[in-house]
């Protein structure tokens, strides 16, 4: 579990397939996260996805919840892998629509970026948005990500294709600026957690 700001990451359980089941049958939360509107999922499709997921140990799946009040408000996963001895983190997230635009996008992503690289010591991490979903990009680009290519014309929606973008970030790039972001982005919130997650604390 990620306490950070107004929010914690938790691990995705078993009781909260209802919820996510309502979410990924959200016509907007696909349009934007999957560029799939129409392909919509059913609750055995769903339970079997978990099931197969929580076996793997290359996946990281979360609940966001507010620390508040415990609602769960939306999903995140890391998705790693490491190949030609390059540890990377394919990271994703979405929010039940009304809790979009109000900064909690951007304070996951800071969440997702500290497990992959101040938490698991990750090389790199990325992640994918579809060429319409300014928000995403905006999120994305704000916590330091990097735009680094695009797969063209690879997703059908609305009658015309659209191409993927591909955005990405070094430890070393994170790391030179890590406080400096978290402070950014999490405003208020930053010196508590700074403190509380700090390694000299550790020191005796
Ligand atoms: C993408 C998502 C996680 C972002 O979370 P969020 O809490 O809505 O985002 P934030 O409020 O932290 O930031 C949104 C930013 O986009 C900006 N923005 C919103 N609409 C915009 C637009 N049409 N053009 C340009 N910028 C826009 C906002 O102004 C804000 O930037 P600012 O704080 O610098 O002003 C959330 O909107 C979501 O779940 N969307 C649907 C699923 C999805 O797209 N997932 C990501 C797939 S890669």
């Amino acid at each position: 579990m990620l306490e950070i700001g107004p929010i914690i990451l938790r691990e995705w359980e078993r009781k909260d397939l209802e919820k996510v089941h309502e979410w990924e049958n959200d016509f907007d939360l696909m349009l934007y996260s999957r560029g799939r509107p129409h392909n919509l999922r059913n609750y055995e499709n769903l339970e079997d996805y978990y099931n197969e997921e929580r076996k793997k140990e290359n996946r990281l799946h979360y609940i966001v919840e507010l620390k508040e009040s415990n609602e769960a408000i939306g999903t995140a996963v890391i998705r790693l892998s490491n190949w030609a001895s390059v540890k990377s983190g394919e990271i994703g997230t979405y929010l039940d629509k009304k809790y979009w635009g109000k900064g909690i996008g951007k304070i996951i992503t800071i969440a997702l970026l500290e497990i992959s690289f101040y938490m698991l010591n990750l090389d790199r991490c990325e992640a994918w948005s579809l060429e319409y979903n300014i928000r995403a990009h905006r999120v994305l680009e704000d916590c330091g990500f990097k735009r680094v290519g695009r797969e063209r014309k690879s997703a059908y929606v609305f009658g015309r294709k659209w191409d993927w973008i591909c955005f990405d970030m070094l430890k070393e790039e994170y790391m030179e600026k890590r406080e400096e972001i978290i402070r950014k982005i999490l405003g208020e919130y930053a010196e508590e957690y700074l403190k509380r997650v700090n390694a000299e604390r550790l020191t005796p």
